[in-house]
């Protein structure tokens, strides 16, 4: 678009241009007109002279443009006063082509104006996806923060699920056995009553046989209660008793699969009182039972499998053993089986969220295990091939 009220000028102008192969929009010879074609014809460019007859002078109408349009402005200019100069100046314009001026020079100065807003317009678009990058960076840190909670929380009550699954059939195996010592003393009142035997005697025996199968029953609801009560607050409790509990809810079913479990409280410690001095921790009791049972289930199902043969030697007897030793900052807990070990190959990936080579594992016992020892609780959980399997080791600081 041409702005310039001398029309022998704008005439020669613009064919100077067309000559050039550009195209000329408009030809406007006021301030006012230039404003108001420029919103009609949106141009590529301005060029425009910047005294003009009328009111509103070239700077005037440049500026009043440039407020709402995003066209770049070359100013045409004779013998131009310095304040007219610094006015132009001010309005940040993309070059001055000085009247008279050569083919060769418009040339010139258009490409360079034109290269230079282009360049201006991508830098503006860079910064503008940079800043809307950065916005969105924020919201997705917030979003993955947020997600990555949910998962944890997930994971928590699926592993909750499948230790709850587990101790369902560890607590059918611990009453297989007294549930049949019922049904024979029921089996035997029969009997006892056909042949009339039943005297005060045989009654108090009977009753004090069956209240005997029912308090085994009853207490291994007590620790599956306790096992699965939630855990607020950190408190203390003794880490051998702690895992005696877990033993004693799972060591009928192990027995039954001919695996045994054998723990030891070792270096300096009393043994013997139920409340070993010095294993008393502070932390979750629960959370860290449930550890336990993770570790002793897959105990087994590797003991399991290299009964099964494959690739490994195979074993007849199964066997478990935990030791707890009480060093001068920590407890520790070592969980030894005599298992196939772990590959190599996979040792370092077996705390992962969902890494399993079971075919019905989901592969969560290890990853919450982890969590819990050491997010929750401050320690460390790690293992290492022993000579003759797996061994996990708990440390917990006391
Ligand atoms: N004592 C062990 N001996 C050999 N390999 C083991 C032992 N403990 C764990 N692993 C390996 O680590 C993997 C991950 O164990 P993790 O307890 O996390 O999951 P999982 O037992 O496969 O499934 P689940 O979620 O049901 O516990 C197992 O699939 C197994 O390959
Ligand atoms: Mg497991």
């Amino acid at each position: 678009m041409i702005v310039e009220d001398e029309w022998i000028i704008a005439a020669n102008l613009k064919e100077m241009l067309q000559g050039l192969n550009y195209e000329v929009c408009s030809v406007v010879f006021s301030g006012e007109d230039a404003v108001k074609r420029a919103e009609d014809d949106r141009p590529d460019i301005i060029l425009m002279d910047i005294l003009l007859r009328g009111e509103m002078d070239g700077i005037e109408a440049a500026e009043n443009i440039t407020a709402f349009l995003n066209i770049p402005i070359v100013y045409l200019t004779s013998y131009t006063d310095d304040k007219t100069l610094q006015r132009a100046k001010a309005t940040d314009p993309f070059g001055y082509i000085i009247k008279p001026f050569e083919k060769r020079e418009l040339r010139i100065i258009i490409e360079m104006a034109l290269y230079k807003h282009n360049m201006e317009m991508k830098l503006r678009e860079k910064s503008r996806q940079l800043e809307e990058l950065n916005r969105n960076l924020e919201t997705k840190v917030r979003d993955e923060i947020e997600k990555g909670r949910k998962k944890e929380h997930m994971l928590i009550q699926q592993s909750k699920l499948a230790a709850m699954g587990e101790m369902m059939v560890a607590i059918s195996h611990q009453w297989r056995q007294p549930l049949n010592v019922i049904g024979l003393l029921i089996q035997d009142l029969e009997e006892a009553y056909a042949f009339g035997e039943i005297d005060k005697c045989y009654i108090e025996n009977m009753s004090r046989e069956s209240m005997a199968q029912l308090a085994f029953m009853s207490n291994t609801i007590t620790d599956f209660y306790n096992f699965f009560k939630p855990n607020k607050d950190k408190v203390s409790f003794d880490v051998n008793q702690a895992v005696e509990d877990v033993i004693s809810l799972v060591h009928v079913q192990l027995r039954s699969m001919d695996i045994h479990i054998h723990n030891a409280v070792v270096s300096g410690i009393a043994t013997g009182s139920s409340a070993v001095a010095g294993l008393v921790i502070k932390g979750y009791p629960g959370e860290f039972q449930q550890v336990i049972l993770n570790i002793l289930n897959n105990a087994r199902d590797a003991i399991i499998k290299r009964r099964q043969g494959g690739e490994f030697a195979t074993i007849n007897r199964g066997e478990i053993d935990i030791t707890l030793r009480r060093d001068p900052q920590k407890a520790v807990i070592k969980i030894k089986d005599n298992g196939p070990g772990i590959p190599d190959n996979i040792i370092d990936r077996i705390f992962e969220p969902y890494f399993t080579t079971r075919e019905d594992g989901i592969g969560i016992g290890l990853y919450m295990s982890k969590v819990i020892v050491e997010s929750h609780m401050g320690g460390r959980l790690y293992v290492e091939n022993s000579e003759n399997g797996a061994m996990f080791t708990i440390e917990l600081n006391a």
